[in-house]
C-alpha cells in the first residue's frame, strides 16, 4: 500500500514538473482535437444535431481567437481507425467521444494518461457518475473521461459523489448550420396552406409507457388530424416529412414521467425547420431551457393544448412556429452554447496550457483508471 502511494506521488510530481517545463517554455500552441463518433449509419445519423453543433461551435472559438487555434480533425469515417486517430494527440490536446454506442471503443486510459484532455458527449439519458461502479472484468473499458457534455440538464454529474467524478457541460444540439434552407421555412415563405395535423416522430412500438399515451392521443384527438411517423433512419426522409408537417408532440420513451430529459436532438431540428413543439412535460431545467419555443403540458393536457392550435388560422400557426425558430436559433446557435458552457474559457485554457498543470489533470495521469 505504501509503495502505491509512493509510485503515485512520484508519477504525480513528475508530470507537474514536466507540466511546468512546457508551460514556461511555450505561449500559446494550437490545441489538437479529435471528434470521433461510431460509424454505424443509422445512429451516426441520429447523433449528426450534436456533430454539426461542436464543428460549428470550434469554427466560432477560431474566428473569435484566432485562425490557427485548433486542429480539428472531424471525419466520422476516421474514427473507424480509431487508434490512428488518436495517435497524434498528446499533453493539451483535446479528445471528444459523440454517442452512446462504441463509446467504450476509445482508448481512454491511455489518453488520460498521455494528458489528453478527454470528453465523452452522452447522448442517453444516464447515471450521474458514468458506469464507476462497474470498471472490473468485462466492463474494463467503460470510458474515464475528465468531462462529460450533455444534451440534458439531467444527466448533470452534480449528483455523483463517487471520486474521480468527471466534470459535465450542458452543450446540447443547436441551431444548424443549414437553417435557412429548410423545406418547411421555404414553403413558409412561398405562403403555402398550413394543415391542422399534429404528427408525432420517433419509434412507435417496444415502449410500453409511449405505446399508452400514443393509443390516448389516438383516440382524444379528432380522427385523421393524429400521424405517426416512426421510420425517419436518413437525412432524405426526415427532409421529405418535414416538409409536410406544421406541428408535432414529443413523448418520452417512458411516457408520463416528467422527470425525463426533454428529447434535444429531435427537438432541435423541429425547431430549426418552424415547426411547432408540443411535447410532454420534461426535466425542469430543460423546461427552462426552451421556454418560449416549445409549448410543455402534461399527457392528459395535451389533447386540449392542440385543439387550441388547431382552431387558430394557419397564419396564426406559421407565426407561432416561426416566432419559436427565430428565438431557438440565436438561444442555441453554437458560440452561444460553447461560451455559456465555458468551452471557450476550457480551450483558452489548454492554449495557454493551464489546464496541463492543474492538480486535478496531474492526479488523473497519476491514477490507475
Ligand atoms: C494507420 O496509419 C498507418 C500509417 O499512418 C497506415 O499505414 C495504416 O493503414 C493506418 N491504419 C488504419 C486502420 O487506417
Ligand atoms: C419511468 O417512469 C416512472 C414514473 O412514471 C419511474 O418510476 C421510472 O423510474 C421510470 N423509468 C425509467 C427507466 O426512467
Amino acid at each position: 500500500m505504501a509503495a502505491a502511494w509512493v509510485t503515485l506521488l512520484a508519477a504525480v510530481l513528475v508530470a507537474a514538473a514536466t507540466a511546468a517545463q512546457r508551460r514556461a517554455a511555450g505561449a500559446e500552441r494550437p490545441v489538437r482535437i479529435v471528434l470521433c463518433k461510431t460509424t454505424f449509419r443509422r445512429t451516426n445519423f441520429m447523433y449528426e444535431p450534436a456533430w454539426q453543433t461542436l464543428v460549428a461551435g470550434f469554427a466560432a472559438y477560431a474566428r473569435a481567437r484566432a485562425p490557427g487555434a485548433l486542429r480539428l480533425t472531424a471525419d466520422p469515417r476516421g474514427c473507424s481507425a480509431l487508434k490512428n486517430a488518436t495517435r497524434q494527440l498528446g499533453e493539451g490536446d483535446l479528445f471528444i467521444w459523440l454517442g452512446r454506442l462504441h463509446h467504450e471503443q476509445p482508448p481512454w486510459v491511455d489518453l488520460n494518461k498521455r494528458g489528453v484532455h478527454t470528453v465523452y458527449y452522452r447522448t442517453e439519458p444516464d447515471e450521474p457518475c458514468l458506469s464507476t461502479v462497474a470498471r472490473t472484468g468485462a466492463e474494463r473499458h467503460a470510458p474515464t473521461p475528465a468531462e462529460t457534455w450533455e444534451y440534458t440538464h439531467a444527466n448533470s454529474a452534480a449528483g455523483c459523489t463517487a471520486w474521480p467524478a468527471p466534470r459535465s457541460r450542458y452543450v446540447p444540439p443547436g441551431a444548424p448550420a443549414d437553417a435557412g434552407a429548410g423545406p418547411r421555412s421555404a414553403r413558409l415563405l412561398a405562403g403555402h396552406p398550413d394543415v391542422a395535423v399534429l404528427d408525432f416522430v420517433g419509434a412507435t412500438s417496444g415502449y410500453a409507457m409511449r405505446v399508452a399515451c400514443l393509443s390516448y392521443l389516438s383516440a382524444t384527438i379528432p380522427h385523421g388530424a393524429f400521424r405517426l411517423a416512426h421510420d425517419l433512419w436518413n437525412e432524405a426522409t426526415w427532409r421529405r416529412a418535414l416538409a409536410r408537417m406544421s406541428a408535432v408532440v414529443n413523448l418520452h420513451k417512458n411516457c408520463s414521467d416528467s422527470a425525463q430529459p426533454l428529447e434535444a436532438f429531435r427537438v432541435a431540428k423541429l425547431l430549426a425547420y418552424g415547426c411547432i413543439v408540443l411535447s410532454e412535460r420534461s426535466d425542469a431545467r430543460d423546461e427552462a431551457a426552451f421556454a418560449g419555443m416549445v409549448t410543455f403540458a402534461s399527457v392528459d393536457a395535451l389533447p386540449a393544448m392542440w385543439a387550441r392550435f388547431a382552431a387558430s388560422s394557419a397564419a396564426q400557426r406559421a407565426a407561432a412556429g416561426g416566432a419559436a425558430r427565430t428565438k431557438f436559433l440565436a438561444a442555441f446557435a453554437p458560440a452561444r452554447l460553447f461560451h455559456e458552457a465555458g468551452v471557450f474559457g476550457l480551450l483558452d485554457e489548454l492554449r495557454r496550457g493551464r489546464r496541463r498543470s492543474s492538480l486535478w489533470a496531474l492526479l488523473r495521469r497519476a491514477l490507475p483508471v
